[in-house]
């Protein structure tokens, strides 16, 4: 089966972006670990960034019947967005919510997930790991 992993706003700045915070990697070395963890436990992988929210919105949506389970990092939009939330609701494919910093020890306003409820697993806080430990959770509840 394929997994769809989505990052959302400004995550495509990975590596430059408040390094402080979220690290040195880079996106494309998010995406290659995250598909060899997903190889190692015999699954494809769809990687998708984008800095719009109908975009991830329609990756979902498009998600029915191409993936088997999806990883998304939502960047802000896991604090704003109801849409985004209400499109893994829709779909029913098992979601993983991803967030390379610990958002409960950052601002007030990064502590809500409108995405939490509908989501399987999430995992918070791990660093770039946190995408191969999304993949393990996600091969586990599907095995
Ligand atoms: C983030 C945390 C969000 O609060 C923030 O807006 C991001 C990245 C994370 O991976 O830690 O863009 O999702």
């Amino acid at each position: 089966g394929t997994l769809l992993v989505l990052n959302g706003p400004n995550l495509n700045l990975l590596g430059t972006r408040e390094p402080g915070i979220y690290g040195s990697a880079t996106l494309s070395d998010v995406e290659q670990v995250t598909t060899a963890a997903a190889e190692a436990v015999g699954f494809s992988i769809t990687c998708l960034q984008s800095n719009h929210e109908g975009v991830l919105i329609d990756a979902i949506h498009a998600a029915r019947g191409t993936a088997v389970g999806i990883i998304i990092n939502a960047g802000a939009y896991t604090h704003t967005s109801v849409a985004l939330r209400d499109a893994i609701a829709s779909v029913e494919i098992p979601t993983v919510e991803v967030h390379i910093s610990n958002v409960h020890k950052r601002e007030e306003f990064r502590h809500h997930s409108y995405l939490s409820p509908v989501c399987s697993a999430v995992i918070v806080g791990a660093g770039v790991h946190g995408y191969a430990l999304a993949v393990s959770a996600l091969a586990n509840s599907l095995a």
